[in-house]
């Protein structure tokens, strides 16, 4: 079964069809592409939403799809997901976040994480939560260090996904402990 979270403002739950349009949108807004491989066509949004199922069907747990409670809006998902290629950090379950820029400036990415990381260390009894990006994703980086992430520049990594020369192959990690976790909700 699928865990659906719930915050202050948020419904992290699993996908519908009707969020497929919605999610293909954001998909082909540069804005939110600007560090994230480009998905070029509906066939490859299809396999993405292909893969999130599956990860929900594996794991009970995933990209979850945000909703807005107080409208019942799709805005795009933040959830967990165990980190898919090999790489010194992994196995690992990662946090990740996509969100239509119209609703960006809001708070929504980091109410979802924290949701996400109470999650992790408590239902899913994880020990550890990563998060990756590319240097120049501040934005997602601030989510990463509001949510009481820290990054050691020793564990920047080249995703090994991308090809050489590649501007969006150098990638940043931050993590998080339980312990740690756990202080920061103290
Ligand atoms: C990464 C991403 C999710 C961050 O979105 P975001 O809106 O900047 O992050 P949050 O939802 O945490 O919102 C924080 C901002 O909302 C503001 N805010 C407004 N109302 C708020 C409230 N009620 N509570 C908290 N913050 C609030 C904060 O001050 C902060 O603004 P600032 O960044 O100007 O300081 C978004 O930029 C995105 O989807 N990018 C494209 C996809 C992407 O790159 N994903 C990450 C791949 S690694």
């Amino acid at each position: 079964m699928s865990l659906a979270l719930r915050t202050p403002r948020l419904l992290l739950r699993p996908w519908r069809d009707e969020d497929i349009e919605a999610f293909a949108a954001m998909c082909a807004d540069p804005a939110v592409m600007e560090f994230l491989l480009p998905v070029t066509d509906r066939a490859a949004i299809d396999a993405i939403i292909g893969r999130v199922r599956a990860h929900f069907d594996r794991h009970g747990f995933g990209w979850w799809a945000a909703e807005l409670r107080e409208t019942g809006a799709f805005i795009g998902f933040i959830g967990l997901v165990h980190v898919s290629f090999e790489a010194h950090f992994a196995p690992a379950v990662e946090v990740g976040w996509r969100l239509a820029k119209a609703h960006w400036g809001k708070g929504y990415a980091t109410e979802g994480a924290h949701a996400c990381l109470a999650a992790g260390f408590t239902q899913l009894g994880l020990s550890e939560i990563v998060s990756l990006t590319v240097p120049a994703n501040t934005r997602s980086r601030r989510v990463m260090e509001r949510i009481g992430m820290t990054r050691d520049p020793a564990d920047d990594f080249d995703h090994p996904r991308l090809a050489e020369g590649d501007p969006l192959r150098r990638h940043v990690l931050y993590r998080i402990d339980r312990e740690r976790w756990q202080q920061s909700t103290r």
